[in-house]
């Protein structure tokens, strides 16, 4: 078997959208650290440039630009200044303090919408407009998607983003598109926020690790769906959450 050509998977190119911090920092590092050339973009352009230039000093390859994902024509400008997209991660996200359900109004929901679903719709349709090569698609869900209290508007959004995967899978495959859903459970980041410690520690006690995992597990996960070696892959939910996701224990 002939052996690999490095300087093929040097070249491959991956966008990820809310990279400035968290989930999409750690996938954007991961990534580069597979070889690919990797833009990293967000609406907070000056932190993704800040955290480019330290991975860049890491020697890795790295650009960012700022991108808000709900933006078509900035999108669609962005993309057009890359000669070829290989893999894009919609990672780019939004959360909220717990709702309940009869609290919760349209303007609430349609802006968890406008971010969760029309954003991963908007960045997704314009990078597999130019993949002509054929190419990855992951998308950042959360094992939320099952269901939880308090958040109606999440749960939706992120539902509404696993059926656009199997949807995409099924229409991309033809053309050697993979699209594929990472579904972490309760990770480290600055989206835990929202919380007051001590609904963070009652959070982290039902998780089956008993405490939040970190990016980077999660960056491992898209590291697998992104490379070539996941071409059989398609239409997928890889959960990462412990297992909660399989069910709890009995008492
Ligand atoms: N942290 C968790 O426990 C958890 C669990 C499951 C799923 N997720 C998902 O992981 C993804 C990343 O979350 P995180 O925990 O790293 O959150 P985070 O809040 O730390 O980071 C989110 C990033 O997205 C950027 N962003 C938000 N809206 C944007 C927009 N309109 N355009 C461009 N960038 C935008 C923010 O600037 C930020 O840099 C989200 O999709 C989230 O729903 C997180």
């Amino acid at each position: 078997m002939a052996a690999a050509d490095p300087t093929a998977l040097a070249a491959r190119c991956a966008v990820v959208t809310g990279a400035a911090r968290g989930i999409g920092l750690a996938i954007a590092e991961q990534l580069a650290r597979d070889g690919l050339q990797v833009l990293a973009t967000d609406r907070d352009g000056n932190v993704a440039q800040a955290e480019a230039e330290r991975l860049q000093a890491q020697g890795l390859n790295v650009r960012a630009a700022v991108l808000d994902v709900q933006d078509r024509a900035a999108v669609a400008a962005l993309f057009a200044t890359l000669p070829v997209i290989d893999v894009v991660v919609n990672n780019a996200g939004i959360a909220s303090s717990m709702l309940p359900f009869r609290e919760l109004d349209a303007a609430q929901l349609r802006a968890m919408l406008g971010v969760n679903l029309m954003g991963s719709f908007i960045v997704a349709q314009e990078a597999v407009r130019r993949m002509p090569q054929g190419g990855r698609v992951v998308q950042i869900a959360s094992r939320g998607y099952l269901g939880g209290a308090g958040a109606a508007h999440y749960v939706a959004s992120k539902a509404a983003v696993v059926g656009m995967v199997r949807a995409m899978a099924i229409e991309l495959r033809w053309r050697g598109i993979t699209v594929n859903a990472v579904a972490p459970g309760m990770v480290d980041t600055r989206m835990l926020e929202g919380f007051t410690p001590e609904m963070r520690r009652a959070l982290e006690q039902r998780e089956p690790a008993g405490a939040a995992a970190s990016p980077q597990t999660i960056a491992h996960a898209v590291s697998f769906l992104a490379s070539p070696q996941a071409a059989q892959c398609t239409g997928q939910v890889l959960f990462v959450d412990g297992g909660k996701s399989v069910g709890m224990p009995p008492l």
